[in-house]
């Protein structure tokens, strides 16, 4: 399957995307493939990648040939493991509101979308990785996969999204659970939770993940734009905006510089 894809031609600011096409095989219509291509460091999401994700989907939305978009993450062992948690080391509360804010932007870009988008989760999907899922339409895992919303173990909340739309997925109680433990499940919790539409095997994921996708892409794309809308036609922006306030609020407290550091020392947090 991957030999069947093509290179997609839009300049990124960045290499820490790939951007292929499957072909459907009818009318030139085509399924995206956006890999976070950061391999190393478990393709954790910094600026460039969130500016970068945001212009090749606002790009997308008018190219008519691409009728539906899958996001995985490169390599065996991540889909995305989060903000990149480096970059937030020095982050006064400003920063952090200005990212926050960032980040907000791609999930609801994402979630507001009138294309199928699909998270084609291959690995960990921690922090904003689980947030970057939650906003796409559909989540299809591979059985290595491993869910979370660890911010609270960086003295941090969740800040892009994870607070207003996990709950819309599996239900208050198991999304209040999920961002207050920082815990992890992996892909069979994650199903019986209905975070995940799927699981399949790690062997030919991403093959298995298209050959779903193909599935529902020879329905009208005109019903199911309307249907999407018709969806995700409430309104958060209040949500969001006391999200990215409490946000940036947690990076005045001493508790991110203690659970930040922790992690960039691989020590576990002591928080007073
Ligand atoms: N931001 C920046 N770098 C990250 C990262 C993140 N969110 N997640 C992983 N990395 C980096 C690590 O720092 C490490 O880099 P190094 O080789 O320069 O030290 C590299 O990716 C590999 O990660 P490592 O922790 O060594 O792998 P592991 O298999 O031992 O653990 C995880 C994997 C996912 C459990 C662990 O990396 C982790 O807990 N990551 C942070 C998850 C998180 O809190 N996300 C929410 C952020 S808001």
């Amino acid at each position: 399957m991957i030999e069947e894809l093509n290179n997609y031609n839009f300049l990124t600011e960045n290499d820490n995307l790939l951007l292929k096409t499957y072909n459907l095989g009818f009318n030139n219509k085509q399924i995206l493939i956006i890999t976070i291509n950061r391999e190393k460091s478990l393709n954790a999401v910094d600026l460039n990648i969130l500016k970068s994700l945001s212009n090749v989907l606002k790009h997308v939305k008018d190219d008519s040939n691409i009728l539906s978009i899958i996001i995985t993450g490169a390599g065996s062992k991540a889909f995305i493991a989060g903000a990149d948690i480096k970059s937030m080391n020095n982050f006064n509360s400003e920063d952090a509101y200005k990212y926050s804010v960032l980040g907000q932007d791609l999930v609801k870009l994402i979630n507001s979308f009138d294309k199928p988008i699909i998270a084609a989760i291959n690995g960990y999907a921690l922090g904003g990785g689980c947030e970057i899922a939650t906003a796409c339409h559909l989540r299809y895992a591979s059985e290595n996969s491993i869910f979370g919303q660890p911010e609270v173990k960086l003295g941090i909340i969740a800040g892009w999204g994870g607070t207003v739309n996990l709950k819309k997925i599996i239900g208050l109680g198991n999304a209040t659970k999920l961002l207050i433990s920082g815990d992890t499940i992996n892909c069979d919790e994650a199903l019986r939770l209905g975070l995940v539409n799927m699981v399949f095997p790690f062997a030919n994921f991403l093959s298995s993940v298209i050959k779903e996708v193909k599935s529902f892409c020879h329905n009208s794309p005109n019903a199911i734009k309307n249907t999407l809308i018709s969806i995700n036609s409430s309104n958060n922006d209040e949500s969001y905006k006391i999200e990215s306030d409490l946000f940036s609020k947690s990076f005045k407290h001493e508790d991110s510089r203690i659970g930040i550091s922790a992690f960039l020392r691989k020590e576990k947090p002591k928080f007073k």
